[in-house]
């Protein structure tokens, strides 16, 4: 992707100066070439958590955090969520287009054709330990992938995208439902070929040989609403781990399987979990104020889960869909939730608070969902398991771009503020430690 530099920027450094181009993205936001800085100054940039840093361009996603924008391939998430299904954003992601009517035919068959694991593998499931949290379950399998299918350098598997897309982003789903029946001691649920993805998933989720599910279309319509939000983010920690990982020529099981890994943690998508958690903490003691306190005092470890982000500085555009379903979902399926109300008082004193208002914390894709998964059915401990289920076409769309773009692997510098050297004499003279 050519990128002519309009502008440069002035770095002074002692007597020297240095130009350094400026790059400007197709939405106007600039930044900073310095990829010949250590080569012309010997100096590197530092930039802990990379918060002003771009590790790459993208064409998959476009996120404003100021304005609350955020478009897959251009198209606003408002949309999305209204015109088209999970699968087709999955598709969008991946190949930068929406499917016409025959690919979207092809990729339904290529998901119901991987549907299913190898057999083999549903053993694994056996020897899990029972209350495994079903994150590590599903990390642990679609790892164990590459031993199943093989053809997994990277070469093969981006010349295959569709079949290695269609087999992670329906296997996975098969496995998060065995996951789920073997945590519960019930028979695990077959996918079947005339079910829509989503509708697929609940059967598998709630069928059973005695008590036949019945799959709601407004919980399908719900779910893939839910998935299409949960897709893609950018440069979020899970993306750039896959990313990272992937720029070794890893193979893309195990590059994967590195992003359900970075994604289980509770900063990041393991917060909708830790929502529901402080929620029902919150509830229980009714006292709101006090842990509004909590979350601006230095001293105490906590934290508003589900508010706060990185990027986004005003309500996060997830955020704002998933609030409009809590109320239209549990009205329509005649279900009032507790946690609901303390969710909106939560939201409401925070709002009002001047630590919150100072910072821009907002709340962000995670702090309502659980109130949708509860609705649901989902149970706690498979929340962030959705989470992965619908950001792996997004994973799948970034490891596709880097591996088109660059063969360098990622490898950053740093600044060493360690020991000067320790010479050997130094050494045989402390007690004559054994030199290895
Ligand atoms: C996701 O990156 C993505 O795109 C991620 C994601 C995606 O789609 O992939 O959007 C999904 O991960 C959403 C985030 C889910 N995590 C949580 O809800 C956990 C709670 N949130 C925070 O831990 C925090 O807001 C982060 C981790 C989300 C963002 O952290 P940053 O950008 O590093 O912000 P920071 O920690 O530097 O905070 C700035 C200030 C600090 O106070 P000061 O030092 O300025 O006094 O805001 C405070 C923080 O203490 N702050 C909070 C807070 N979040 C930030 N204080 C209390 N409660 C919070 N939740």
């Amino acid at each position: 992707m050519e990128k002519k530099p309009a502008e440069f920027a002035i770095l002074k450094i002692g007597e020297k100066e240095i130009r350094l181009p400026l790059v400007i993205g197709t939405q106007g936001e600039r930044g900073i070439d310095i990829s010949s800085l250590r080569r012309d100054t010997g100096l590197v940039t530092i930039d802990p958590g990379l918060g002003n840093t771009a590790a790459c361009y993208s064409q998959i996603s476009y996120v404003d955090g100021e304005k609350g924008i955020l478009r897959y391939r251009g198209i606003p998430i408002e949309v999305l969520v209204k015109k088209v299904k999970f699968i087709d954003v999955a598709y969008l992601l991946v190949h930068g287009e929406l499917p016409g009517a025959d690919e979207r035919k092809k990729f339904s068959e290529m998901l119901n054709l991987n549907s299913m694991m190898h057999e083999d593998m549903r053993h694994f499931f056996d020897h899990f330990p029972q209350g495994s949290h079903p994150m590590h379950i599903l990390s642990t399998m679609i790892n164990a992938m590459a031993a199943f299918y093989p053809n997994v350098d990277i070469k093969s598997m981006a010349d295959n995208i569709d079949t290695s897309c269609a087999r992670l982003i329906s296997i996975i789903r098969t496995m998060a439902a065995f996951a789920y029946k073997k945590s519960i001691g019930e028979p695990v649920v077959y996918p079947r070929h005339d079910l829509s993805y989503c509708a697929n998933f609940l059967n598998m989720m709630f069928d059973s040989p005695v008590r036949p599910y019945h799959i709601h279309p407004e919980a399908v319509r719900l779910l893939n609403v839910l998935f299409i939000l949960h897709a893609e983010h950018e440069q979020n920690c899970s993306t750039t781990a896959v990313r990272a990982i992937g720029s070794a020529q890893v193979n893309l099981y195990a590059t994967i399987s590195a992003g359900i890994s970075a994604l289980s943690g509770p900063l990041h998508g393991g917060a909708n979990q830790a929502v529901i958690e402080m929620l029902r903490m919150i509830h229980e003691d009714g006292d709101v104020d006090k842990f509004i306190r909590m979350a601006r005092d230095k001293n105490s470890p906590f934290r508003l889960m589900g508010f706060g982000h990185r990027v986004y500085k005003t309500y996060d555009p997830r955020a704002e869909i998933v609030r409009n379903e809590c109320d239209a979902y549990l009205t329509l399926i005649n279900h009032k939730d507790p946690l609901l109300d303390t969710a909106r008082r939560v939201e409401e004193a925070a709002r009002k608070d001047s630590y919150f208002v100072e910072r821009n914390l907002y709340p962000n894709v995670d702090f309502y969902t659980g109130i949708l998964y509860r609705a649901l059915g989902i149970p706690e401990n498979m929340f962030t398991v959705m989470f992965a289920l619908a950001r792996l076409p997004g994973w799948v769309a970034h490891w596709k771009e880097m591996i088109g773009d660059s063969t360098k692997i990622i490898r950053p510098r740093q600044i060493y503020i360690g020991r000067n050297e320790i010479f050997e004499h130094e050494i045989e003279n402390r007690n004559n430690p054994q030199i290895i």
